[in-house]
């Protein structure tokens, strides 16, 4: 697919039509992006299963494939071939294409001990430091000189396993870390790391390729370093935020659908919202059923947190939801400084809703109005689609390229499960 029609793409919705039916759940490109990264550390060939065909995932592959790896695509497959790494130079370019190319960052270190590459820049959520990634790096050995953005790091000493306390449990810093830490020498603890199911991912991944790191998915992770890694064939884990995404469409609709390839531990930080809200959801083996009512309920406090809290992802498409419910709901945004960009495209479909740094409150209407809105970021995207299927009327969603970079196929899986909408070209 050529990612940059869709700068130009908009989506159009014909709100009100009820959902029903089965919807498959792609693989998680949270989990993706750092495993395509982590590909460099084998050395040998990596096979990725259900890895999504999303813009984001494209562009971690070109990079992979800029530093002289071969790689290739069969359907959700994505096979990387490493051994032939030839440089630990990412150019400018590719680093701003994709914000979570810093991953790239402590992969290098791990595979080549250098990495030369930029920061990606301003960025739609807010100021994004990297300090705790930076600091981590160096107690590690890592020697790091920054100018204007850019960032030389070498080890001229080697990686050297270390106890690290991280003063916030980010999903990024620990990624870096343990990138950088499977190939050195000793054993690095990292205590207070971030917990999400996709940091389980990158560990189960890189064990499979012969890494040992212990404890991921809890709060202290233990990497005792080794000196090679090798190829491995690994499966990514479905998509939790995509799952959320469909699941406040069924909600908002009043409607009845079934999500398969689910893991429903992962989701269940968002069960409580839906619930609070009347929906029933059941969950057998990796499917996931939920029923609507006819109008939801407001939810008291949606409160986003870290793993397992309720991810601060869910919390667009989930707002875009209340805003049809009967009563009032509030939200407050612990992770990001700003990340309440679509209530303004909201309001304009005439939702009632008031923030206040990083609360939200959200009145619920008794309908949204068509509109032509714009997506400001990948899930901002997603609440203007959700809140469009509920609205009377047309909406236009421009900017949809934010979407491509976090939902495979929106339009056509939507469609399946009965909506009105449909991809377009707009002018300029
Ligand atoms: C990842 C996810 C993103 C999700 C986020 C939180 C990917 C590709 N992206 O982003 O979708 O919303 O986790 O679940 O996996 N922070 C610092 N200093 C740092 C690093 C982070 O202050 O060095 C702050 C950030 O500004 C932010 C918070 O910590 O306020 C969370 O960031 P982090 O957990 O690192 O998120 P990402 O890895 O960027």
């Amino acid at each position: 697919m050529d990612w940059t029609v869709g700068k130009m793409d908009a989506f159009i919705i014909k709100g009100k039509s009820s959902l029903s039916g089965e919807v498959d759940i792609h693989g998680a490109k949270n989990s993706a992006l750092p495993i395509l990264a982590a590909t460099l550390l084998s050395g040998g060939v990596c096979v990725l299963e259900n890895c999504p065909e999303l813009s984001d995932v494209e562009n971690a592959i070109e990079i992979l494939k800029s530093l002289g790896c071969k790689v290739r695509r069969e359907a959700d497959r994505v096979i990387v071939d490493s051994e032939s790494v030839s440089t630990c130079r990412v150019e400018p370019e590719l680093m701003h294409k994709i914000r979570s190319s810093i991953v790239f960052m402590g992969a290098l270190i791990g595979r080549t001990g250098c990495a030369h590459l930029s920061f990606p820049g301003g960025c739609e959520l807010g100021p994004r430091p990297i300090d705790i990634h930076i600091n981590s790096l160096k107690r590690l050995g890592v020697v790091i000189d920054e100018k204007h953005g850019h960032f030389s790091c070498t080890t001229p000493n080697g990686v050297n396993g270390v106890t690290l306390n991280l003063p916030f449990p980010s999903v990024g810093a620990t990624e870096n870390i343990i990138m950088a830490a499977v190939t050195s020498q000793g054993t690095t603890k990292i205590h207070n790391a971030a917990r999400e199911p996709e940091i389980v991912d990158l560990a189960n991944f890189l064990n499979r390729c012969g890494a040992n790191i212990y404890g991921a998915g809890e709060g202290v992770i233990t990497i005792d370093g080794v000196h090679q890694l090798h190829g491995c064939t690994h499966r990514i884990i479905p998509d939790r935020i995509e799952a959320a995404t469909y699941m406040a469409a069924a909600a908002v609709t009043g409607s009845t659908i079934t999500l398969n390839n689910v893991i429903s531990d992962h989701i269940e930080p968002v069960y409580y919202v839906f619930r609070e809200a009347g929906c029933s959801i059941r969950t057998y083996k990796n499917k996931l059923l939920i029923q609507s009512p006819e109008r939801l309920k407001r939810v008291k406090l949606i409160r986003t947190l870290v793993y397992p809290g309720f991810p601060t992802d869910a919390q667009a498409p989930v707002m875009a939801m209340l805003t049809v419910a009967n009563g009032t709901s509030m939200f407050i945004e612990t992770i990001f400084q700003n990340r309440y960009k679509h209530v303004d495209e909201l309001i304009k479909m005439g939702a009632n809703i008031k923030t206040e740094e990083r609360v939200a409150v959200v009145e619920g209407v008794k309908s949204l109005y068509g509109a032509k809105v714009a997506a400001t970021d990948l899930r901002s995207g997603a609440a203007l689609v959700i809140a469009g299927l509920a609205a009377k009327g047309e909406t236009t969603v421009t900017n949809v390229y934010h979407i491509d970079r976090g939902y495979e196929q929106l339009t056509e899986n939507l469609r399946k499960l009965g909506a009105d909408i449909y991809r377009t070209t707009i002018g300029e």
